[in-house]
């Protein structure tokens, strides 16, 4: 039988066609944030009785699940507060903001993962970019060097995860998302070392992720003494040889970031290959949202993934700005799609609801049978910065 949410998102998803579509974009832009300041504020006030915490998602019940801030989404509710206090100027979410980012600080010295950039940039990295708070720049750097120490010069890459069997350096796709807190460090204190480290990390994964078509494996792992590649597998996909649709998102984001840090046109034309293999490709539903990978069994059965929609959105809106006119068009049209239909029941959650989170709908691990079908911080991150994106883009702001 089939799972009911996945019979919901058919139908609201057919739906959106009779009333999304047809509402204007800069009031479907606004009535989400709203809605994402309602709820955040809500989440916000829960947050203040769980000292050190960080909201994650939500269990069978329904109940809020946290995290400590060592787990890798521990920057996205703090950074979709600064996103909210910057759409909002409202002062109580900026004292939100500033109290849930300062949760995350003591992971700036955690030499032992690759997630630095998530948890750091998006919580201190838009505390500062929109209050100037000095203190956040020594957190950012000291969270740059530790990021570093994780750099194999003999592999050319940021390991990711530990060493495991099989696996002795593994690298994974995601991974490019936190070069952006090395580019920051480098603008920032002038260290060739963290430009050279991002774009030798960013150079080896075009080389060694990527198959023919754009589509990227997840993990790729190196034999540390030689940095030969010892295996090219999945950890959270349908299968080694699949498309895990957060791991294709995060490649294509990752990439626009590079080019938007670098002006270098191979990191351009990474971006464009991997934005056109997901957007022609026959697995991409209609409302545009990816399935949790795109060599998902069950097909059309299967889950769907608002983060890697979410994601995929925001990435492709900026990518816009460095398209010519036809492919900028077509990326931004998508990017709508994947608005919309975020913004519809389909995926929308009712106010209170959803554990306050803003979108339902997103897969953690399903491999792992962990956070599937479930609202996911990182959903919230990016959808709102997919919102304040495509509202400047479109000239509904400046
Ligand atoms: N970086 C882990 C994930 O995307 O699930």
């Amino acid at each position: 039988m089939k799972n009911f949410s996945i019979i919901v998102i058919t139908v609201l998803s057919v739906a959106i066609s009779s009333c999304n579509k047809e509402k204007p974009m800069d009031k479907i832009i606004d009535e989400s944030l709203a809605f994402a300041i309602h709820q955040y504020t809500m989440m916000a006030d829960v947050m203040n009785e769980k000292t050190d915490l960080l909201p994650r998602t939500i269990d069978e019940s329904g109940s809020l699940v946290t995290s400590n801030s060592g787990w890798w989404t521990s920057g996205f509710s703090p950074g979709s507060l600064w996103y909210l206090y910057e759409y909002s100027k409202d002062e109580n979410i900026r004292e939100a903001a500033v109290r849930m980012t300062s949760r995350v600080e003591k992971e700036k010295n955690n030499k032992g993962t690759h997630d630095l950039g998530f948890m750091l940039y998006c919580s201190f990295g838009n505390g500062l970019r929109l209050t100037g708070e000095e203190s956040y720049n020594e957190i950012l750097l000291t969270g740059a060097s530790s990021l570093s120490t994780r750099f194999r010069p003999v592999v050319g890459c940021i390991q990711s995860w530990g060493s495991r069997s099989g696996w002795q350096c593994p690298v994974i796709i995601d991974n490019m998302m936190n070069l952006e807190l090395l580019m920051w460090a480098f603008k920032k204190s002038g260290d060739s070392s963290f430009y050279k480290i991002a774009l030798t990390h960013a150079d080896t994964t075009i080389i060694n992720h990527f198959r023919p078509d754009y589509s990227t494996w997840h993990v790729v792992s190196y034999d540390t003494l030689s940095g030969d590649i010892e295996a090219k597998q999945t950890a959270q996909g349908a299968a080694d040889e699949s498309s895990w649709a957060r791991g294709q998102s995060w490649g294509l984001y990752g990439y626009t970031m590079m080019y938007r840090e670098t002006g270098l046109q191979r990191y351009l034309d990474q971006a464009q290959g991997i934005a056109d293999f997901l957007i022609s490709h026959p697995n991409l539903p209609d409302d545009k949202i990816p399935y949790w990978d795109y060599d998902a069994p069950g097909i059309p059965d299967a889950h769907r993934d608002a983060s890697a929609g979410a994601i995929m959105a925001s990435a492709l809106i900026e990518l816009s700005g460095f398209a010519e006119p036809e492919k900028r068009n077509k990326y931004l049209d998508i990017a709508e799609k994947q608005i919309r239909s975020l913004a519809s029941p389909a995926y929308m959650a009712e106010p209170g609801e959803n554990g306050n989170f803003i979108l339902m709908h997103s897969v953690g691990s399903l491999p792992a049978k962990s956070e599937v079908d479930v609202p996911l911080t990182y959903a919230d991150y990016y959808f709102i910065e997919a919102l304040l994106r495509f509202r400047k883009i479109k000239g509904i702001v400046d």
